[in-house]
């Protein structure tokens, strides 16, 4: 007898209407390797592949951009081994990993202070935005030695800037024009962002580009957070109704002019 196809949450998503962006923190590797007794280093070593699964997810979803919280400003505070291993680790990644993002069209790009990265680690990551600046399907976005308040205080510095040469005038700043000083600039704020690992904050994440982002918490360990849990937040996302500040009548009418 011919065993029935198990369904998966794939087929529950309405891939016309996927988010365009979806964000994530990716929390829990240090308790995912406690609970398996092996070193922190270890769960960041399988949370790789968890990151190869969420892009592929994502490349079937129909998202076209996902962010990932690879190494915040504060995650320097770390100790000295930590750092060092996830700097390899990320290198080993991209070298990796480099073949597959061209072959599937995957456009690597990275947001934060990345003057601070180690140069092995600078190198790759620029050598891989170069070879794979033509992929057209999905934009994988790392965000490294990244903070929130670091970019919002980073983007105030050139807009001053700006000013004083008599590029910008004072007058001509709002929301569109601060959002452009941003290293997010060209990219679409979240729709949609998840946290793992159980903790329920934004650990100085994409503050400005999250004001309308609908959240999705889950107490899954990142390592073991893979395509059928991206598809399953995506279906709860698709069960949502984004208001931006308006009322249900208002959205409802909108939908039908
Ligand atoms: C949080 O878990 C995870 C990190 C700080 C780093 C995750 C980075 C990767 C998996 C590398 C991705 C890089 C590329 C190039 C794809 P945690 O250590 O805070 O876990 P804990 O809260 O359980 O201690």
């Amino acid at each position: 007898m011919e065993e029935s196809k198990q369904m998966s949450f794939l087929d529950k998503i309405d891939k016309s209407k996927s988010p365009e962006h979806v964000a994530i923190i990716m929390d829990g590797n240090g308790r995912w390797a406690k609970v398996h007794g092996l070193e922190r280093a270890d769960g960041h070593r399988e949370g790789i592949n968890s990151v190869k699964s969420v892009v592929e997810a994502a490349s079937n979803a129909n998202v076209k951009f996902v962010t990932i919280y690879a190494f915040s400003t504060e995650n320097w505070c770390r100790p000295d081994e930590e750092i060092n291993a996830l700097m390899d680790l990320m290198v080993f990644a991209i070298r990796q990993e480099e073949d597959n993002l061209i072959k599937n069209n995957v456009r690597v790009k990275s947001i934060g202070d990345t003057n601070r990265l180690p140069e092995k680690t600078r190198l790759a990551l620029e050598e891989c935005e170069e070879v794979t600046s033509k992929g057209n399907k999905l934009m994988l976005v790392l965000a490294l030695s990244y903070s929130s308040k670091w970019e919002i205080v980073h983007a105030t510095k050139q807009l001053i800037r700006d000013v004083r040469n008599g590029k910008i005038s004072e007058d001509d700043i709002n929301e569109t024009l601060f959002s452009q000083y941003l290293t997010t600039k060209d990219i679409p704020d979240p729709d949609l962002m998840i946290r793992t690992g159980g903790e329920l904050r934004m650990s100085n994440f994409l503050l400005w580009q999250a004001a309308y982002t609908e959240f999705y918490f889950t107490d899954t360990f990142w390592p073991d957070f893979r395509e059928e849990n991206f598809y399953e937040a995506i279906v709860d996302y698709q069960r949502r109704e984004r208001r931006f500040g308006k009322t249900s009548e208002q959205i409802e009418s909108e939908k039908k002019s």
